[in-house]
């Protein structure tokens, strides 16, 4: 029953585990409803909210900008927060792990009452309506927080990821006109102290207008520059404030962010309150089955947008407890995310795919060290998931007895817009399943025009959907019922409407006479027994011949057998005109923070070429691995 698809046979199909199906939050009436009602079916989503002033449409596409929800008012921050005091005041909200060992507990009261000194401290110091509050932490309790108070202060957030060096922070401070900074004086990062309050003065001392500063202590010796507030003095001083939830219209925006920028300058993005948090609260609820009694861990950061749909709003919207954490997936131990599943009894688990293939690197003896029996659904984001790393994920971490979704979306897209339904829909390993109900999607050619079924060609999403962001709107009012919105992902809409992602198109490969996405030739690689890893880039030293890098599962060894392997499997499944240039085998490949590998560097060094700043890798110490092994491959 578990055979492995090699892709010339029919795919492998998984049922829903029958113990899921019985208690799944959506059945298949949801999809059928979707059908029937067309965009009006998006008012469940909507339901999930409690809006001070109900919408008076589902969507608006006369408007100048398309309005989800328009003439509905609502307070994000009161929907996560305050509107679950009364069933649930002595739930759990927040479990947090520090990375030094510390833990912390937030009950719903006890969030309530930090996000309303925090709020109060905030306006104290000027934070209105509309003002773009910056926040500069990692995964610490104070950042969920800080969020949500400018939410209830109908403020927007622009959270910057931790690790960026000051040159990033000054240029989001300047490109969003943002007056206010809370930050830390430092963090614990793999056994050490990180300081972090250097790279904020030295990017506030550099931004022309003034910044109003807070710094949360979270070292032993904080300390403050001139004119700089402590936010635990802030905060006990306002213990006790309440501050009334500023109500918001469905469209007003509720935050800023970027993307993730792997291939090029990072684009603004801003979320709408009603359109968007009415879409994550909704996924989390369809695809990710929260249910308020969970305990969930999201594994990313929280500055990424898949740390704020799913660590932050869609779980606390429901009213479930999230899980954060602070450290390294494998810090101090490799099996330190399953001691954490145990321990928490997490019911719900979400992470990167590429984690999920650093897992299956370091060995099945870890997961199956630990009672995981608590978990129910497990889910992966970011990069193709190709299915061997699915049914390692469904055996090794599931037991076979968890429903898993491979969740496509972006941080334009706000929220998840192509994932199977876990209790509905039967998973095909290897594809992310079909748009889920309300969400259209096509595969299309470069001018637009769409393609055969199973041709390649990229994702457009063709019908709007409530977390769209404010660009999009816009453009889709303007073009009317044409509009679609045409991603860089390159992907295959199969007979049965499952979409198989191949990679960005930026980092297509030519093999012989034809453009594959990366994904396509790496999960051809994947297929080979031994391998954990594989990125396939293209060298212009090669004359744009391919070169892949794998790595090796634990106790494999990366020798001529196995390169061989993979050349002969490689030209069986793709034809022997695919040869590569090199095969690579390296302990790791380098990654965004995000998780995403990250091939323009990698083909940087296939061409010996340099790849500048690595400021932007979780992993650096990789690519000086890469290149002594690059050298010695040839
Ligand atoms: C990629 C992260 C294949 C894709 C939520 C997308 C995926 C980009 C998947 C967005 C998936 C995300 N399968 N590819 N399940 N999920 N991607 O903005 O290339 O950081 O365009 O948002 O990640 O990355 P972003």
């Amino acid at each position: 029953m578990t055979g492995r698809t090699d892709g010339r046979e029919r795919p492998r199909r998984v049922e829903p585990p029958a113990s899921f199906v019985e208690t799944a939050n959506v059945t298949s009436e949801v999809r059928e409803a979707f059908e029937r009602e067309g965009h009006e079916a998006w008012r469940r989503a909507a339901d999930l909210l409690e809006w001070s002033s109900p919408h008076e449409t589902v969507l608006d596409r006369e408007a100048e900008s398309l309005t989800w929800f328009a003439g509905g008012q609502l307070n994000a921050a009161y929907n996560c927060v305050d509107r679950h005091l009364a069933e649930r005041k002595n739930s759990v909200a927040i479990r947090w792990e520090g990375a030094d060992g510390e833990t912390r507990v937030y009950t719903y009261l006890d969030l309530y009452n930090e996000v309303n000194a925090a709020a109060a401290a905030l306006r104290g110091l000027g934070v209105g309506e509309d003002d773009v509050v910056t926040l500069f932490m990692p995964g610490i309790p104070e950042l969920p927080i800080t969020m949500l108070a400018c939410a209830r202060l109908g403020a927007l957030h622009n959270v910057v990821f931790a690790g960026y060096s000051a040159d990033e922070l000054r240029a989001r401070l300047e490109r969003t006109g943002s007056g206010y900074l809370v930050t830390c004086d430092g963090y614990y990062r793999r056994g050490s102290a990180v300081n972090q309050k250097n790279k904020a003065d030295n990017a506030r001392t550099s931004v022309e207008h003034p910044v109003e500063t807070v710094v949360v202590p979270r070292l032993d010796d904080p300390y403050l520059s001139e004119g700089q507030h402590d936010y635990e003095d802030l905060v006990d001083a306002h213990a006790g404030d309440r501050v009334d939830p500023v109500e918001r219209a469905a469209e007003d925006p509720l935050f800023v962010t970027y993307t993730s920028g792997t291939t090029g300058e990072p684009d603004r993005v801003t979320h709408t309150t009603g359109g968007y948090l009415s879409h994550v609260a909704w996924t989390s609820h369809a695809v990710l089955d929260i249910e308020p009694r969970d305990t969930y861990w999201c594994a990313a950061d929280v500055a990424w947008i898949t740390g704020h749909s799913y660590i932050v709003y869609g779980p606390l919207a429901l009213g479930a407890t999230t899980m954060l954490y602070e450290g390294a997936p494998d810090d101090p131990e490799r099996d330190r995310v399953w001691e954490l599943v145990d321990r928490n009894r997490v019911d719900v688990f979400y992470t990167a795919s590429t984690a999920v293939r650093s897992f299956m690197k370091h060995g099945a003896e870890h997961p199956s060290a630990h009672d995981l029996s608590s978990l129910r659904l497990l889910g992966s984001v970011g990069e193709p998931m190709d299915a061997r790393a699915w049914e390692w994920y469904y055996e090794s971490v599931g037991g076979e007895e968890c429903a898993v979704v491979d969740t496509w979306w972006q941080t334009e897209t706000g929220g998840i817009l192509v994932s199977t339904l876990p209790g509905v829909d039967r998973a095909k390993p290897g594809s992310a399943g079909p748009a889920i109900p309300g969400v259209e999607v096509d595969v299309v050619d470069a001018g637009g025009e769409s393609v055969a079924r199973g041709e390649p060609g990229h994702l457009a999403v063709t019908a709007p959907w409530p977390g769209m962001h404010r660009g999009l709107t816009e453009a889709a009012a303007a073009e009317g019922e044409d509009w679609a919105y045409v991603t860089s992902d390159r992907a295959i809409l199969d007979h049965e409407g499952y979409v198989t992602f191949l990679g960005r198109e930026d980092d297509t490969v030519t093999v012989g006479d034809t453009d594959y996405g990366p994904a396509t030739i790496e999960r051809v690689v994947l297929e080979v027994e031994g391998v954990a890893e594989a990125a396939v880039v293209e060298s212009h030293q090669e004359g744009g011949r391919a070169v892949v890098y794998v790595c090796t599962e634990r106790g494999v060894e990366g020798d001529a057998a196995l390169t061989e392997r993979i050349d002969h499997h490689v030209a069986e499944r793709l034809g022997e005109d695919t040869q590569f240039a090199r095969i690579v085998v390296a302990p790791d490949l380098p990654k965004t923070h995000s998780g995403k590998i990250m091939r323009r560097l990698l083909s940087a060094v296939a061409d010996g070429e340099s790849y500048g700043d690595t400021s932007a890798l979780r992993n650096p110490e990789a690519v000086g691995e890469l290149e002594t092994v690059s050298g010695d491959g040839d």
